[in-house]
C-alpha cells in the first residue's frame, strides 16, 4: 500500500517481535475479518489486505511447500499488514504490530508485517514470508491499479503490459519502482514469474 509519511516517522526502532512460545498462534479467519472490519473502513484497502493475503496464502502453498498451518500464518500476515494505516497513519505498522503482540500471536507473522516497508519500519525481511510479502505489497496494489483502468478487467491481462506500465513513471505513480527493485534483488524469482502469479491470483478476490 501506500505510504505518505516520511522514511524516518515510521521507524519501529526494533527487529524482534512477539515471544517464540507463541509460534503457530493465529487469530481465526473470523477474528482477523473482525478487526479489519473495525479497524478499515476503506473498501479499497481492505481489498488490497485481502489480495495480499489470496496471493501469500497460495505462494506458500504452491512454491514453497508449505503446510495448511504456516500458509495461514502468510496469508494472515497478508490480511493484516496494513490494518492501522487508514486509523494511525501516524503510527502505521506499530499499532498493528503492537496488538498483535498483545494478542500473542505467532512471532514469524508480526515479524513479517513489521518488515513490509524496511525504508519506512526499518526492520528488514529475514524469512521468505518477511521478503515475499515485501515483494506483492506495492506490486499486488500495482496490477490492481492497472486491473481498474481495464474494460475487461484482469481477463486477458498479461505480463508484458505490466512490465510496461511499471517503465511508465506517470502510471500509479505513487508505487514506489525503487521499493519493487529492492524487494525484487532479495528473491530468487524473476519479475515476470512475481507479475504472473499475481496477476492468475488476485483475479478472483472479492
Ligand atoms: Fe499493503
Amino acid at each position: 500500500m501506500i505510504h505518505t509519511m516520511s522514511a524516518s516517522a515510521l521507524l519501529l526502532g526494533r527487529d524482534q517481535f512477539g515471544h517464540p512460545d507463541n509460534k503457530g498462534k493465529l487469530m481465526s479467519d473470523q477474528e482477523a475479518l473482525r478487526l479489519l472490519e473495525e479497524w478499515v473502513e476503506n473498501d479499497r484497502l481492505r481489498l488490497h489486505m485481502r489480495q495480499v493475503a489470496a496471493v501469500m496464502k497460495a505462494w506458500a502453498l504452491e512454491k514453497e511447500g508449505a503446510s495448511e498451518q504456516v500458509a495461514r500464518c502468510w496469508e494472515q500476515a497478508g490480511l493484516l499488514h496494513d490494518a492501522d494505516w487508514e486509523k494511525y497513519p501516524d503510527r502505521h505498522c506499530r499499532v498493528i504490530v503492537e496488538k498483535l503482540e498483545q494478542l500473542e500471536l505467532d512471532p514469524d507473522m508480526i515479524h513479517c508485517i513489521a518488515s513490509h516497508g524496511p525504508r519506512y519500519f526499518g526492520v528488514e525481511p529475514v524469512s521468505s514470508m518477511d521478503r515475499m510479502i515485501y515483494m506483492f505489497d506495492e506490486l499486488s496494489g500495482f496490477i490492481h491499479a492497472a486491473a481498474l483502468i481495464r474494460p475487461t478487467r484482469y481477463e486477458g491481462m498479461d505480463v508484458k503490459g505490466i512490465l510496461k506500465k511499471l517503465k511508465t513513471p506517470s502510471f500509479a505513480a505513487q508505487v514506489s519502482r525503487e521499493d519493487i527493485q529492492d524487494a525484487l534483488s532479495r528473491i530468487p524469482y524473476p519479475l515476470e514469474e512475481i507479475i504472473a502469479f499475481i496477476i492468475g491470483h488476485q483475479a478472483g478476490v472479492q
